[in-house]
């Protein structure tokens, strides 16, 4: 049984500081990482674990030194696409000693899991916050598509291509989606497409497709919905997502922290 864990939006920043001045995104991050870890035995096996982009802060090189640092206590392999908050030259040197780094191009990659296809593309669009669908990433989908020839495929995009009522994020969302819907709509196989971004568990119907927005592992994007919203940010509890194949794609959102203890479902006796 195929799994595949995602991680999103963690918005690195260098050692020492707190994004936006409050929020200490690398112990989240590591907080993350740890609770995967712990659930691995009794989840396990899980094939690869992804990140949805927004890796770092501001696409520094001190930043994604300080990502794959962080990333290097998982216990799984894991791979990543970019988001608006990356630089996708430093980005792509470093992870440079990766093989499924593209050399040039967008950073997109397809690998093929034993129950399904994982299809993640580059949205980034170079010095803008929304997402768009280069060519190269569009191809890619389509040859791995035919590779699967209507096996499952669980696909992965920074940008979310539907309307959150979240504004400011709306705004910044995927300008091509439709391109995309147009493909998985077509496929003959089962299809998900998992995004981030926003920071929040978002689930709507995308064509004859299921698109979800994953939580980040730290802050969340505030839900406020009101015309002419201030853009902010919210302390809330982190999380990651559990991506399986049963009879279907199931998705699980899992809490970033939690108490590892447990408790039986039994009723204590009242003492006679
Ligand atoms: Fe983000
Ligand atoms: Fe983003």
């Amino acid at each position: 049984m195929s799994k595949v864990i995602q991680l999103s939006d963690p918005h690195i920043v260098p050692r020492g500081q707190l994004a936006y001045g409050v929020v200490d995104t690398g112990a989240a991050l590591a907080t993350a990482v740890a609770t995967v870890n712990r659930c691995l035995p009794v989840i396990g096996p899980v094939d690869l674990a992804i990140v949805t982009g927004d890796l770092t802060d501001f696409g520094s090189s001190a930043e994604y030194a300080r990502f794959r640092a962080i990333m290097s206590e998982l216990k799984i392999p894991y791979r990543v696409i970019p988001g608006n908050h990356d630089l996708r030259t430093n980005l792509r040197a470093s992870f440079a000693d990766q093989e499924w780094m593209p050399l040039t191009g967008g950073i997109s990659w397809s690998v093929e899991l034993p129950d399904f296809g994982l299809v993640c593309l580059d949205s980034l669009v170079d010095g803008h916050h929304h997402g768009h669908l280069e060519a190269d990433a569009l191809d890619l989908l389509n040859d791995a598509l035919k590779g699967l020839a209507g096996k499952p495929v669980l696909v992965g995009v920074h940008h979310p291509p539907f309307m959150t009522g979240i504004r400011p994020m709306d705004d910044n969302n995927l300008r091509n989606g439709a391109a995309l819907q147009v493909m998985l709509d077509a496929y003959p196989g089962e299809s998900r497409l998992v995004c981030g971004h926003v920071h929040r568990s978002v689930t709507r119907a995308f064509g004859t497709s299921i698109g979800l927005i994953a939580p980040g592992t730290s802050h969340a994007v505030t839900l406020d919905q009101r015309e002419g919203n201030p853009h902010t940010l919210s302390l809330e509890p982190g999380g990651f997502m559990l991506h399986e194949w049963r009879d279907g794609f199931v998705s699980h959102v899992v809490a970033a922290n939690f108490s590892p203890n447990r408790f039986p479902f039994t009723t204590p006796q009242a003492p006679s």
